[in-house]
């Protein structure tokens, strides 16, 4: 598509595809115009890798690099996309699949298809009001550009269908078959059978389909809100099949009538853990609009970053009610964490695990309802908000801020447990214009406790990076080493700057920053930051 902005040119952007257990480097090249970051949705990731910029990472700068580290935990469909303003509307969306461990984890198939499902904009995203779709695309392409997705009949094939739109909730259907779905976002469900399912942005699951009834078949979606019409639409086609595929507008009966699945037919197949009997922090959360001519959506009246934080402390119980006051669907994700989900058919011993879930519409006076239960085990601060970007750019959005205990048992309620910025030091560079330039002073900023110290370095990136162990890995080669140290002020934030020489021979280099910060006492509260690049001028 034209005017898109895509990781490596591609829409969606490559797919990344690692083992359960692996280790995940992901260098990021900010080519665009303007600061980005990367966020792993759904996949559990150290704060340090979560990508909310001003919480876990400073901006990645228009020029700049940065590099993702993390573990991949939990196998699953998972995806990513940029954390910053509307970006996810212009292109900017993958796929990440990490695959069990064990292969023999998932039920067998012969086949597998990923649809990646998009609405797609002419032009640049306007924040402030509902968009305006001219497209909707599966893999990137409209309904007429679809490759036929092939089978043989017999077969069983594992679609992986993910929601990665910017403001759309579709309900989908594979004319002809029946799905059976093993997995919802990325987690193991005991199979149900279905004709219809409702998908809403940030959501995916993993069906399977036999292939028992040759032809060419439409894999159709239709907005949620409105099924008598086909936005876009895959095509299942048997080998053996001959004529034409079905139209793009060709609605099938199951898509405008069938049944739609709910979160009440699901129950877990993994160890997602039960349902608390006793929360130890309960919370209502009301979901509003800011009136009539006012795009404004709230969360307990309150429309971020003018919010207050969700306190929660390590190991607790929380159990998040949602009242929806709003006649929308809203798609809300929590970072970080899987929750646990009210009413559904595992009951209170195996209910469904998601990491975004769909809140029914309602009125001020007959909520739209939906529990949700989480266990508080990865100490940080946290996102939560709708995956509709336009109302989490227009304030539905809150952080679950850990507070108060120590959250890893070293012996201090420290950065890592809590923090009132951040729960690791994070740094990155003033002047985002790209402009680092020989001759000139790069102000390098960490955000890390008040009062405490940063011990800045400074150089070339080591390929590899140094293992400090449990730290983590300093990415700077060591006679470059050390550039100072600096106390953090009450904002938290630690200044310096980095002059750099005015050698037009260093143009195009790459200088890598990353600091440690303590305590006073040197340990056991080090910490090593966040990492990042930037590249000469
Ligand atoms: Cu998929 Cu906070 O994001
Ligand atoms: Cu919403």
């Amino acid at each position: 598509m034209t005017n898109g902005w895509l990781y490596n040119k591609k829409l969606p952007g490559p797919l990344i595809r690692v083992r359960e257990g692996d280790r995940v480097r992901v260098k990021v090249f900010n080519d665009l115009a303007e600061p980005t970051t990367v966020h792993w949705h759904g996949l559990p990731v150290d704060l340090k890798a979560d990508g909310v910029p001003g919480v876990s990472q400073g901006l990645i700068g228009v020029g700049q690099e940065y590099d993702y580290e993390f573990l991949a935990k939990r196998p699953g469909t998972y995806w990513y996309h940029p954390h910053i303003d509307l970006q996810i509307d212009r292109g900017l969306v993958g796929a990440l699949i990490v695959d069990p461990k064990n292969s023999k984890a998932d039920p067998p198939y012969d086949r597998e298809y990923l649809l990646l499902v998009d609405d797609w904009l002419p032009g640049a995203p306007v924040a402030g009001r509902d968009p305006v779709y001219t497209d909707y695309l599966i893999n990137g392409k409209t309904s007429a550009g679809q490759t036929p997705m092939l089978v043989k009949k017999g077969e069983t094939v594992r679609l992986r269908i993910l929601n990665v739109s910017g403001a759309t909730a579709y309900a989908f259907t594979v004319d002809g078959h029946t799905m059976r779905v093993t997995h919802a976002d990325g987690q193991p469900l005991f199979p149900v059978t279905t004709k219809a399912i409702p998908i809403g942005p940030g959501e995916r699951y993993d069906v399977y389909v036999t292939a028992n009834n040759p032809g060419k078949w439409s894999i159709a979606f239709a907005n949620l809100l409105d099924r008598s019409r086909t936005l876009v639409r895959a095509v299942l086609a048997y080998a053996s099949a001959t004529g034409n595929v079905p139209p793009p507008n060709y609605v099938p009966v199951a898509l405008r009538t069938a049944p739609l699945l709910t979160y009440a037919q699901l129950k877990n197949k993994g160890t997602g853990g039960g349902l608390f009997a006793r929360p130890t922090r309960t919370y209502d959360l009301s979901f509003t609009m800011g009136g009539m001519f006012r795009y404004v959506w709230m969360i307990n009246g309150q429309a971020f970053p003018n919010a207050s934080p969700i306190p929660v402390s390590y190991m607790d119980k929380v159990r998040f009610r949602a009242f929806n006051r709003t006649m929308m669907y809203h798609p809300m994700h929590l970072h970080g964490h899987f929750m646990r989900v009210h009413g559904s058919a595992g009951g209170t011993t195996a209910p469904l695990v998601k990491d975004t879930v769909l809140v029914p519409p309602g009125s001020m006076i007959f909520p739209g309802r939906l529990d949700v239960d989480f266990l508080a085990d990865n100490p940080g601060n946290w996102a939560y908000h709708c995956h509709q970007i336009y109302h989490m750019g227009a304030g539905m959005m809150r952080l679950v801020e850990y507070v108060g205990r120590d959250g890893d048992g070293d012996g201090l309620a420290d950065g890592k447990d809590f923090s009132p910025a951040s729960a690791y030091p994070v740094t990155w560079t003033e002047g985002l214009g790209g402009k680092f330039a020989v001759g000139s002073r790069v102000r390098l900023v960490a955000q890390w406790k008040p009062g405490e110290q940063v011990f800045w370095f400074v150089g070339l990136p080591l390929a590899q990076g140094l293992s400090l162990g449990s730290l983590g890995v300093l990415g700077i080669r060591p006679p470059l080493l050390y550039l100072g140290r600096t106390g953090t002020t009450a904002r938290n934030v630690a200044t310096i700057d980095l002059p750099i020489p005015g050698d037009p021979s260093l143009k195009g280099g790459r200088l890598g920053i990353q600091a440690l910060a303590t305590q006073a006492s040197l340990k056991p509260g080090l910490r090593l930051s966040t990492r990042s690049y930037l590249t000469l001028r």
